[in-house]
């Protein structure tokens, strides 16, 4: 719901997770600056899939590709002509639209109002003009069902019009006369990097049918409705990777990708119920299977990653434009025919997963606000309980007092085990409103430093998710930490 979504953005921003870029100059519209527990829960995140991908499978490895691309690359890869959106603009208040994404709003205003099957015919309409790449139609429609602009409430509409979703600027400082000359593309997805270094990575490497390559980095898109926090933005990671295959076998591994991936999301222990897959029936022309792994944001069920089995598609319109051929040979023998399976340009299999939508899910599940009354008093806490391997800081060290040598003893602590995990220091403030303060960020273990601990060198720990506490050696506290984050 959007009262939880609210305390989540404010939560996020007054904890020093996620801030508005450039706030000072009251931001930037839909780009974001990751704070001092963002960044490192992202790179939590990050580091996950990066393990998932290039440790756990022996056959993946990993790249980092430039941001910026020779612009051929996406004028191969039908970017240049086919990644729009279909906009139009209110002329009253000025604000631009996608199409989509006001006719869907719209379609929610009418389910909340018990027309739900009328809602399903606009949406279904929707689906088909714009598959149909019909502007007149598509202004029709909104024209037919009387749909108002949120801001101006007028329906005062331009015309239905494409828009191009790639930012481009230029190259160098050569005046040329010829302005698309010197233009060149950031880039929409990272996926095109693996596919132009395909034969790089596999004769380098010696990788072997089927193998994988796998990237993590920022992708930028020019969406002209940004809303929704960081759930879709202009600037934006992704972490891809493109399983190549034999022709031929793409089902089987467009089916272990889909597990794969799923049992991922489920390793970090949300409810299963949370996520479900979306299988495409409206297909890119060159896609032979597609789907969506959606999680239940509070928003509802939304789209975190995509699988999709792209055929030889990409490789082969690379091959086109570069004129350099993208082939492998396949010294395996063919049993149907005896002989090696010999040249062809491989299958891909693509998972995709935006970094920033992953964030969001993952602090989504996390958030929790815990009435903790007991009988005549009120109390309440926010806590994180995000799983430990992901938490931004794993272990916060408390003295209790600020004398009596407890504070060395705390430093110590610090010392001995900041190099094996994120540790962090307290020392203001009771202990009561400390514990409160890591909850809000989400720290699983506290250790609170007494007077006792000077005589018998133990230590209180206190556990995030259920607030207990116990007593234990100062030498345990690697033990417990470090299996919690394994
Ligand atoms: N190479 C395939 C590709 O880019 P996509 O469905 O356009 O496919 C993949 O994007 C994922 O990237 C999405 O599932 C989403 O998690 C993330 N993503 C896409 N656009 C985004 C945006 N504007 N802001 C944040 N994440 C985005």
């Amino acid at each position: 719901d959007s009262n939880r979504f609210q305390a989540i953005i404010s939560h996020c921003k007054e904890y020093g997770f996620i801030f508005p870029s450039s706030e000072i100059y009251d931001g930037l519209q839909a780009v974001y600056d990751y704070g001092q527990w963002g960044a490192e829960l992202k790179k939590n995140i990050r580091d996950q899939w990066w393990k998932s991908m290039t440790q756990m499978h022996d056959n993946i490895v990993g790249i980092d590709a430039a941001i910026f691309m020779h612009p051929t690359t996406w004028k191969a890869s039908g970017h240049v002509d086919g990644f729009n959106d279909p906009m139009i603009d209110n002329k009253d208040s000025k604000k631009r639209y996608r199409v989509d994404h006001l006719i869907e709003t719209h379609a929610d205003a009418m389910r909340a109002q018990g027309k739900a099957a009328e809602a399903d015919v606009l949406i279904s309409e929707m689906e088909k003009l714009d598959a149909a790449g019909d502007l007149l139609g598509l202004k029709k429609l909104i024209d037919d069902y009387n749909i108002k602009c949120p801001i101006s409430g007028t329906a005062n509409w331009t015309d239905v019009r494409q828009f191009n979703l790639m930012f481009s600027t230029e190259f160098g400082s050569t005046v040329s006369e010829n302005a698309d000359e010197n233009k060149v593309y950031l880039r929409p997805e990272t996926a095109q990097g693996i596919f132009v270094n395909f034969l790089n990575v596999q004769k380098t490497g010696r990788m072997k049918i089927p193998f994988g390559i796998a990237q993590v980095g920022k992708a930028f898109r020019n969406e002209i409705v940004a809303r929704q926090f960081i759930f879709r933005m202009r600037e934006f990671e992704q972490m891809e990777m493109q399983f190549f295959v034999r022709p031929g076998t793409q089902q089987e591994w467009y089916e272990y990708w889909k597990e794969e991936r799923l049992k991922w999301h489920l390793s970090f222990g949300n409810p299963a119920s949370d996520y479900r897959f979306h299988d495409h029936t409206k297909l890119a022309f060159y896609a032979d299977a597609a789907c969506d792994i959606e999680y239940n944001f509070p928003m509802g069920f939304k789209e975190l990653e995509g699988i999709h089995s792209r055929t030889n598609y990409d490789l082969t319109q690379h091959e086109k434009y570069s004129k350099k051929k993208l082939q492998y040979f396949d010294n395996e023998i063919n049993p149907e025919t005896g002989k090696p399976y010999g040249n062809y340009v491989p299958y891909v299999i693509e998972t995709s997963i935006g970094l920033d939508r992953m964030f969001l899910s993952v602090i989504c599940a996390a958030y929790d606000e815990e009435d903790l009354s007991t009988d005549g008093k009120q109390d309440s806490r926010v806590v994180l309980r995000f799983p430990a391997k992901l938490a931004p800081i794993k272990l916060a060290v408390f003295p209790l007092l600020k004398k009596d040598g407890l504070p060395e003893i705390a430093r110590d602590i610090m010392a001995k085990y900041r190099g094996e995990f994120k540790c962090f220091y307290e020392e203001k403030d009771a202990i009561g409103k400390r514990y409160r303060r890591m909850d809000a960020i989400g720290v699983p273990f506290c250790v609170t430093i007494d007077h006792q601990t000077k005589e018998d060198n133990t230590v209180t720990i206190r556990y995030r998710d259920s607030m207990q506490q116990e007593r234990i050696a100062i030498d345990q506290i690697g033990e417990i930490v470090g299996k919690a984050i394994k």
